[in-house]
């Protein structure tokens, strides 16, 4: 399409709306319903054919809209109508969002573009349940679906409910090969996120803490893969057998409890 044929077409796009608002300003109480098999888009016209199709809510029943009121564009309603909880198909004319949430492009699986109802926080919640919400937006919607006992369910505290550390991926037991580095992993998950420590109990029954001295071990930990996860290696980095055969202990620890998994070293046998 060359400029010229872009601006022509931008303005009679634009005459169309401002006819489609005239008409919708025109009649008592603006259009409704909907917008059949047109692609939905973020600022779709309020309908023109009168506010029969819509039902608005009335303002003092409180299971009316469990996510409250919004304003309403297009003035179908007196009160507003209600807004649309995460992930719902939207547009800002009649079909808007509920507080705290905005309408959002969003890319179909088929490669569509629809608008969704996206919350604008992202961060996760602990709700009075002691369960943890993706966001507040959740949080809010489970308690409208409590009805009447709604504010039974309120937020707690931002971030994650406290959780005991949890071992998502515990060492293996290895076969090492003598001189030669072994590694030891773990992956502990948790609220606070968990701090990890690494024991050993040799062949007498002697437990230490590693490093210890041993200037051959090294302990490498980093936050994640995942949020809320921290992961910790031990390298042994020349494995002598007298040494170093046993018993590998992580330990995950926040304030809420500590966690164990164990793993064994031994010498690789020769075939
Ligand atoms: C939530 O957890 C706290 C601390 O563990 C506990 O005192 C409280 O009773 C729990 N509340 C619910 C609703 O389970
Ligand atoms: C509301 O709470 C009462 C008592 O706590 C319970 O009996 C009732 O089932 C609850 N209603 C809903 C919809 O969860
Ligand atoms: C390794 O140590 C842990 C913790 O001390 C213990 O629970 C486990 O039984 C030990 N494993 C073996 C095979 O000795």
């Amino acid at each position: 399409m060359d400029g010229r044929r872009r601006r022509v077409s931008r303005s009679l796009f634009r005459f169309y709306n401002a006819f489609a608002l005239a008409t919708v300003l025109a009649a008592t109480g603006c259009g409704g319903g909907d917008v059949g098999g047109v692609p939905v888009a973020a600022d779709s016209q309020c309908p023109g054919d009168g506010c029969a199709a819509v039902r608005c809510p009335v303002r003092h029943r409180d299971d009316a809209c469990p996510l409250g009121l919004v304003p309403d564009a297009c003035a179908c309603c007196p009160y507003g109508v209600c807004g649309l909880g995460e992930a719902a198909a939207c547009n800002t004319a009649d079909r808007p969002c509920a507080d705290g949430l905005e309408c959002v492009k969003t890319e179909d699986v088929g490669g569509g573009v629809q608008y969704r109802c996206a919350c604008k926080e992202t961060d996760p919640v602990c709700g009075s349940d002691n369960r943890t919400y993706s966001n507040m937006c959740q949080l809010n919607e489970a308690a409208a679906e409590l009805g009447h006992n709604a504010t039974q369910l309120r937020i707690q505290y931002r971030g994650p409910c406290q959780s005991a550390p949890f071992i998502r991926s515990a060492p293996k037991n290895l076969a090492g090969s003598v001189g030669h580095t072994v590694v030891f992993d773990c992956e502990v998950n948790g609220y606070p996120v968990p701090s990890i420590s690494w024991r050993f109990t040799d062949t007498y029954g002697i437990t230490k803490w590693l490093p210890g001295d041993d200037t051959l071990i090294a302990i490498q930990t980093r936050g994640g893969p995942d949020r809320f996860t921290v992961t910790s290696w031990v390298q042994i980095m020349e494995f002598k057998p007298t040494v170093h055969t046993g018993n590998y202990t992580c330990l995950g620890s926040n304030s809420a409890d500590v966690v164990t998994a164990s793993a064994l070293l031994d010498v690789r046998k020769m075939v």
